[in-house]
Order: structure tokens, then C-alpha cells, then sequence
């Protein structure tokens, strides 16, 4: 093991706000989308509804109840070394509505707390603008991200959020997985597009196939684009210290085979689903590639005089993804028949999957890390990793999780393999560092934290939170810059 992690590498971990604060409606918070999910299972999809309906269950009300308990979590999050936390600010919490005239001082007032709890602790945070989340009303009165409306309330979102934090936060997100609003998924949970009545389930093995209006979809697309570039300019020119990454869904795709059909069609999902939102947040325009990909789509994208320039001068410091599986890319409709519909491509026959069917592969993460860093050239960072699995208690309330333990080890090692082989990597904050909500299932079954949550999918449990096997070992890798694992 000769080659080590950079002296002050980005140690961390990774939350949400609608997976874990809770306190949905309190203190002047308004309705987001991510309230208005129901619960859901592996085989169950969670279910979206324009109105909260009576008897139904949605996790985000309570969550974890991290918005009351943020400083024993951030305690727990030092004890451990973090040198950064990834967390998310809820829009509705700025903002009820999206479009207030002024903000809500106890929203503003909750996020200085915990910003001034993590520097007590000596932990930075890492602040995602936008999670899966945005205020409902905004979806009512504009279809949320497809209206040029939108960029302006998020516009003025950012600027609070950046002159009242100043000197708080040094590092921000824009849009959490900007790329999963390039397929059907996307269309509530990334662009708050009111969904047909068809779409009310949120099927991520039926995604593809659903309908949904592309165009409507890559026009948000484009205006989260705009956004995302004026907060960079905001951010820069409120505190020129402040670094501003995008956030892409992380997606390894290989072809199923060495058939050239097969390579080509890998090529090709790889530049829908991941270069085109990296280039344009990067590179500043949008790809070559685009064209034709929307010509195929029936999209056209509505540019507005400004738009180009707006991107140009928009330009990410920094690019962060999620990394959890990678997938394979088929033309062969038998193998699409036998081993497709899976939420990464087809399935890959060498690799493990977790028991929610995603592969394991930490040799995918060096792989992506090498493609990406020798597309873009700028610093990278693993800012969501990890394993959802289900937990158990033992009767002396220790909780022994070797399997959360191996992935993670797997995927630092293949880490640290790409940092030798030359890649720029600012840090590694795994997701779910405490057990939270399930974005794609809204279980909390699927657990991927060092702290163990008592909390179950029922909503039953005690909220009480407990030290895993993960959390020591995770400790120790902090403690020895990642040799110790
Ligand atoms: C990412 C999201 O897609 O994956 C997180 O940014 C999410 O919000 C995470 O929780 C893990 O997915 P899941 O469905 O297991 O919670």
C-alpha cells in the first residue's frame, strides 16, 4: 500500500433533509414534494400524491427527527472524524412556498445552528442546494422546473442562503443527481413536474417505459442548468472562497458484450445519462452529442437570449457523484428479456448484488473516477456511496455489520487505486452516514449508517441512536488518512 490519501482529504458523511429531519411542518416550513411520498418496498413503488391523504404514511413528517436532534448526530458524526458532512437545506424551510416575498427567520435560524454546531465540532459542512425536494406550491402554480419562474425563486433562494451562511459554509452543491431529470424518474422528485395520473408511482424498474413529455422534461433540465450557473456566480461573488460542485447520479456502464453494437449502445447511454448534465456544468455548453440525442426525443430546448453566456460564466469548481453500482448496457433482446428492467441496465452475470438488487463492483467506482477525471480535468469527489442492508439488533444492543464494512473497504481501496493512478479526489462522504429514509423505497429497512436509528418501516421505534461495528472501523480509517481499513 504505498500510495496514500492526500493530507487533508474530505473525510465524511452523507444526509438529506426530507430523508432525515422530520419536523415536516414546523417552525414555518412549507409542503415539499418529498411530503407527499408514501412509503413503499423493494417490489412495492412509493407512490406520489398532489394531496396528503389521511391514513397514509409518509416517511419525511418524521424522518429520523434529525432536525431536533442535529447536534447529538453531529457529536456522533465528530466522534468519528468527520472532517465534512454533506447535508441538504430544505428549500421550504427558507422559503414555504418558493415564492415569498421574504424568508422565514426560523428556517434561516435552524440551518446557523447546526452550521454553528458543526464548527464547534470542527466539521465543514457540505451543503446540497436542492435534494430531491422543492416547495410544492412551486409545482401548483408553475409545474415546478419547467417554468423559467422557477430559476428565478431559486435564484433568490441562493442569495439568501449564501450572504446569511457567509463565512459558515465553504463548500455547496447544486442540484442532488441533476441527471436523473434526464429520464422519466426525474420528472417529480428532480424537476417537481406534476406527473400524469399514470406516473403517480414512482416504478424505478418500470421508469423507462413510462409515459412522461421529454421535451417538458429537458426544458427543465435546461433551467435547472441556468440555475445551477447562477447560483455558481452568486456564491462566487458573495464569498470568492466558496467552492460549488454539481452532483451527478454516478452511472459505470459497460457493454454486455464485445459485440460493436453493444459498445456503441453503452457509449451512447453513457453520454445521455452522465457526460450530458457533466458537460454542461463543467464545459459550460452543452455537448455535440446533444443534437441529435433530442432530435431522437422530439425535444427542443428553448433558449432565451443570455442562455449560452449564463452557462459559460456558470462553471462548477468542482464535480461530486454518487457512486453505488454499475450497470451493463444490451442490444440482445433475449438477454434484455432475461437479465434487463434493472434500475442500472441489464445485469451484470460477475457481479454480487445487495438484497435490493444493486451490484457491487469498487472496481466501477476506479474506473469512473479514471473516465471522469480524464474528461473534465477538476477536482472530484464521492459525495454518496454505501451499501443499503438490513441490520440486526443483538440482544446486548450491538449491531455487527461486516458486509456495510467490506463494500466500503472495497470502494476506499479502489479509491485510493485511482488517486495512484493519477486522479485529483477531494473526499468521500458514504451516504446515509446515520440511518434515514430510503429515497427510492421510503423504507427504513434499508439501512446504510455507522449510527443505527431505532426506527422501523411502520414508523414504530424509539428514535434512539446507537453505535454500529462500521462506526469504530469507520473511526479508525478516518484516524489513519485511510491506511487502517
Ligand atoms: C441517491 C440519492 O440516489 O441514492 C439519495 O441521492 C438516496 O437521496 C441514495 O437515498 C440511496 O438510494 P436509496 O434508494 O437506497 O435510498
Amino acid at each position: 500500500m504505498d500510495q496514500h490519501f492526500p493530507e487533508h482529504f474530505l473525510w465524511g458523511g452523507a444526509t438529506a433533509a426530507n430523508q432525515c429531519e422530520g419536523a415536516w411542518n414546523e417552525d414555518g416550513k412549507g409542503v415539499s414534494t418529498a411530503d407527499l411520498m408514501t412509503a413503499g418496498t423493494r417490489t412495492k413503488p412509493r407512490a406520489f400524491t398532489p394531496e396528503a391523504q389521511d391514513g397514509a404514511y409518509y416517511p419525511s413528517h418524521e424522518a429520523i427527527d434529525h432536525y431536533h436532534r442535529y447536534e447529538e448526530d453531529i457529536a456522533l458524526f465528530a466522534e468519528m472524524g468527520f472532517k465534512v458532512y454533506r447535508m441538504s437545506i430544505a428549500w421550504t424551510r427558507i422559503f414555504p412556498n418558493g415564492d415569498d416575498l421574504i424568508p422565514n427567520r426560523a428556517g434561516v435560524e435552524h440551518y446557523k445552528n447546526v452550521f454553528e454546531c458543526c464548527k464547534k465540532y470542527g466539521v465543514e459542512p457540505l451543503v446540497t442546494l436542492s435534494h430531491y425536494e422543492m416547495p410544492f406550491h412551486l409545482v401548483k402554480a408553475y409545474n415546478g422546473w419547467a417554468s423559467r419562474k422557477t430559476i428565478d425563486c431559486f435564484v433568490k433562494y441562493c442569495e439568501t442562503v449564501f450572504s446569511e451562511y457567509r463565512g459558515l459554509v465553504k463548500y455547496y452543491l447544486t442540484f442532488n443527481e441533476i441527471n436523473v431529470l434526464s429520464t422519466p424518474f426525474g420528472g417529480i422528485m428532480a424537476g417537481g413536474i406534476m406527473p400524469k395520473p399514470e406516473m403517480l408511482e414512482l416504478n424505478l424498474h418500470g421508469a423507462g417505459s413510462l409515459p412522461d413529455d421529454a421535451n417538458v422534461r429537458f426544458n427543465a433540465l435546461h433551467h435547472q442548468f441556468l440555475a445551477s450557473a447562477k447560483a455558481v456566480q452568486i456564491a462566487h461573488a458573495v464569498d470568492p472562497s466558496i467552492k460549488i460542485g454539481c452532483m451527478i447520479a454516478g452511472m459505470a456502464l459497460y457493454p454486455y458484450s464485445p459485440d460493436p453494437k453493444d459498445v456503441l449502445a453503452a457509449q451512447q447511454n453513457t453520454q445521455a445519462g452522465n457526460y450530458l448534465c457533466g458537460d454542461v456544468m463543467v464545459r459550460g455548453e452543452y455537448p455535440t452529442f446533444a443534437r441529435r440525442l433530442f432530435e431522437k426525443q422530439g425535444v427542443t430546448i428553448e433558449w432565451e437570449k443570455g442562455d449560452a453566456e449564463t452557462l459559460k460564466n456558470g462553471k462548477v469548481d468542482f464535480y461530486s457523484f454518487s457512486y453505488y453500482a454499475s450497470g451493463c448496457v444490451s442490444t440482445d433482446p433475449e438477454t434484455i428479456r432475461t437479465s434487463g428492467n434493472f434500475l442500472f441496465g441489464v445485469k451484470n452475470p460477475h457481479l454480487r448484488e445487495s438484497d435490493w438488487g444493486w451490484t457491487i463492483d469498487a472496481d466501477g467506482l476506479r474506473y469512473y473516477l479514471n473516465e471522469l477525471y480524464g474528461r473534465y480535468g477538476v477536482p472530484l469527489m464521492v459525495v454518496e456511496n454505501g451499501l443499503g442492508a438490513a441490520d440486526t439488533v443483538e440482544a446486548d444492543g450491538s449491531i455487527h455489520d461486516p458486509y456495510r464494512i467490506a463494500y466500503l473497504k472495497a470502494h476506499i481501496e479502489a479509491m485510493r487505486e485511482a488517486i495512484a493512478d493519477g486522479v485529483d479526489l477531494m473526499g468521500y462522504t458514504p451516504w446515509g452516514c446515520i440511518d434515514l429514509i430510503s429515497a427510492s423505497t421510503g423504507e427504513m429497512k434499508k439501512r446504510y449508517g455507522f449510527v443505527y436509528v431505532d426506527k422501523n418501516n411502520d414508523g414504530s421505534g424509539t428514535l434512539s441512536r446507537s453505535r454500529k461495528d462500521s462506526f469504530y472501523w469507520y473511526q479508525k480509517c478516518i484516524e489513519s488518512n485511510g491506511s487502517d481499513i
